[in-house]
């Protein structure tokens, strides 16, 4: 009896594994977008590529990324090179994410500003920001 409800139990515990893996590869994915807006971001901000009208959809991209981050890491998606620490912090984690919505609205207003100086400096900040979380709750890969 106990082995039929074992055996019966196998396939759905298969399945969530299945189910977080894909789950782990999907936020790192949306992780990686978000690498190369912030790569198109440094050319057209540090590099001068002049296509400036491109640049709010990169950062409205980067702020959207932050804030929907804390969904990319629901309990029991432990994997990847995410540190367990991520879930024992939880708050801490979140404001990270925060920070990082933060910077990219920072980025947004110094763009509309169109001020050349405080535009490089909230790059170098939003990417700090990443930076932070990275050091914190990424394992080295
Ligand atoms: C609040 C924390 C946090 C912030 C903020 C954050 N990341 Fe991450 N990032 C992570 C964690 C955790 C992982 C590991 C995820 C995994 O492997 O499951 C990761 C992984 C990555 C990866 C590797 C993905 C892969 O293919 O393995 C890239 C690239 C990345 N982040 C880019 C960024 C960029 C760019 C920013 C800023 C715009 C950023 N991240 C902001 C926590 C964060």
């Amino acid at each position: 009896m106990r082995w039929t409800i074992l055996l019966l139990l196998l396939p759905l515990s298969l399945s969530a594994v299945a189910g977080n893996r894909a789950l782990v590869k999907y936020r790192q994915h949306v992780m990686e977008a978000s690498h190369d807006h912030m790569k198109a971001i440094g050319s057209l901000v540090l590099d001068g590529v002049p296509l400036r009208g491109q640049l709010p959809g990169h950062i409205h991209a980067i702020e959207t990324f932050a804030k929907e981050l804390p969904a990319l890491f629901p309990r029991g998606s432990e994997g990847g090179d995410a540190e367990r620490m991520i879930w024992w912090r939880w708050p801490d984690f979140k404001a990270r994410a925060h920070k990082t919505a933060q910077a990219a609205a920072a980025l947004d207003t110094a763009a509309v500003a169109g001020d050349e100086g405080r535009m490089h400096k909230a790059y170098y900040a939003l990417l700090d920001s990443c930076k932070s979380c990275h050091h914190d709750y990424r394992q080295e890969p």
